[in-house]
């Protein structure tokens, strides 16, 4: 360890002010509302320092050797943003002028194409159509002013993205570095019928412990989003390496070498195999199928044991109990209200029947059918789920021991009433 930084959540450089141009920058690692502490975690353990915990994202600040490891190695990350400036307005002009006056040449040129994206949250903008489109109006007629020549849209592969963000009057305007957000891994050739988003996925393991040192059962896999993650987790594999694009590489400070040799150093750092198994089954076969073409681009298909089993006919594999982690039906999207309380239940008795000694990790939108299972959570954590709120609720021996870490939602009651469903607003999320 760093002798300043004795974790993860211990230093305070301001958010988008370098202090060490032009070796360091500061950053900003979006994420899910309430992920903030496992991004935090896996930034400290791929090497990154100088990482402070934010609202829907970590800060950290350092070398551009960071940024790549954020960008290849994060599993829980969204997007990588390299702040460029932050001020107030008071009028709707003042957005153009200040981004207008910012020294975009020292990022680009009037070749790069360019693509804006923007959020807003109380701002004196109401359309955020409006706000990117006054932003690239800006840089573009600064470039024409300068050289006669405007940058071109390219929304798709832009050799510069920009992200701008309005919290009330407040502004930040970013360099986004990842652009397609990095939840997207290339593993999922066809949109299953009720995916788990990648980055959530990997947060719900995460959050149980798992570090590929147990065995893993997800007895509804769907199109395996679970397994596939936990197989990339046992195998150190970061999520990132088989991506083609990331927007840092238009940058004219990109460092090509640096890149390479990022990658490089992650890709050795793959074990072939697994320590302990990986199970995925669901009871549809086509489910076991799309499992199996995801898996094959994700290059884990030899290592996880798909199965096409309906819940309760699957029986522990040898060796010593691990975590079943499951994403049932919640009953928004699929399934109706008896046959779901009859599958909670079931997946309640297997943890308590034949598969005994393993833990459950339940991730769901429905309370009340967690309650069905006839299990005692004693952790409970919440997460958006798309325009969901879902709960991730752990029962069992494996569960992590907080050591002072606060739950993100201590309710132990599923069927408590919700409460402060805004809290899980993602000012930065997809
Ligand atoms: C919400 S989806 C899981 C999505 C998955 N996490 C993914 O990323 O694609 C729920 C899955 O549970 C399966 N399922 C529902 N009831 C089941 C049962 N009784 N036994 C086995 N699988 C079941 C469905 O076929 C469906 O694929």
């Amino acid at each position: 360890m760093d002798k300043q930084n004795k974790g993860p959540h211990d230093i305070s450089p301001k958010p988008g002010q370098p202090i060490d141009e032009p070796t360091g920058y500061a950053y900003f690692a979006t994420c899910a509302r309430g992920v903030e502490p496992l991004l935090a975690q896996e930034l400290w353990d791929l090497g990154v320092r100088q990482i402070e915990l934010g609202l829907g994202g970590v800060h950290f600040y350092g070398p551009l050797e960071f940024l790549y490891l954020a960008n290849l190695g994060a599993r829980t990350a969204i997007r990588v943003l390299l702040p460029l400036m932050e001020f107030e307005i008071y009028h709707q002009d003042d957005l153009y002028e200040a981004v207008y006056h910012y020294p975009w040449e020292d990022h680009m040129t009037a070749d790069h194409t360019l693509a804006v994206d923007c959020n807003l949250r109380d701002s004196i903008y109401t359309h955020s159509q409006y706000a990117l489109l006054r932003v690239k109006d800006a840089i573009c007629d600064r470039f024409r002013d300068k050289t006669g020549r405007r940058p071109s849209i390219d929304r798709e592969k832009p050799l510069i993205a920009i992200n701008l963000h309005m919290n009330r009057n407040q502004v930040v305007v970013s360099l986004d570095t990842s652009w397609e957000s990095l939840h997207k891994r290339g593993y999922r050739p066809i949109q299953p019928r009720a995916p788990l988003n990648e980055a959530l996925a990997a947060a719900i393991l995460l959050r149980a412990g798992y570090q590929g040192q147990m065995p893993i059962y997800d007895p509804m896999c769907g199109a395996a989003t679970l397994p596939i993650e936990a197989a990339w987790i046992a195998t150190n594999r970061a999520p990132g390496l088989t991506r083609k694009w990331y927007a840092f590489q238009g940058w004219l400070n990109h460092d090509i070498g640096m890149f390479a040799k990022v990658r490089s150093e992650l890709r050795e750092k793959i074990r072939p195999k697994l320590a302990n198994p990986v199970v995925g089954a669901d009871e549809r076969s086509d489910a076991v199928h799309l499992s199996h073409e995801a898996a094959k681009l994700a290059g884990v298909n030899n290592l996880i044991d798909f199965r096409v089993e309906a819940l309760g006919q699957g029986l522990p594999p040898e060796g010593p109990p691990g975590w079943v982690v499951c994403n049932p039906p919640y009953g928004v999207r699929l399934g109706t209200a008896s046959v779901l309380r009859e599958t909670y239940k079931k997946l309640g008795g297997l943890v308590t029947g034949p598969w005994r000694g393993w833990s459950l990790a339940l991730f769901t939108a429905t309370p009340e059918l967690a309650h069905e299972t006839g299990l005692k959570f004693p952790q409970r954590w919440s997460y958006p789920n798309g325009a969901l709120r879902c709960h991730l609720y752990l029962f069992g021996p494996h569960v992590p021991n907080l050591e002072g870490e606060q739950q993100n939602d201590p309710g132990e009651d599923p069927t408590a009433q919700e409460r402060n469903q805004d809290q899980n607003e993602m000012p930065y999320d997809d």
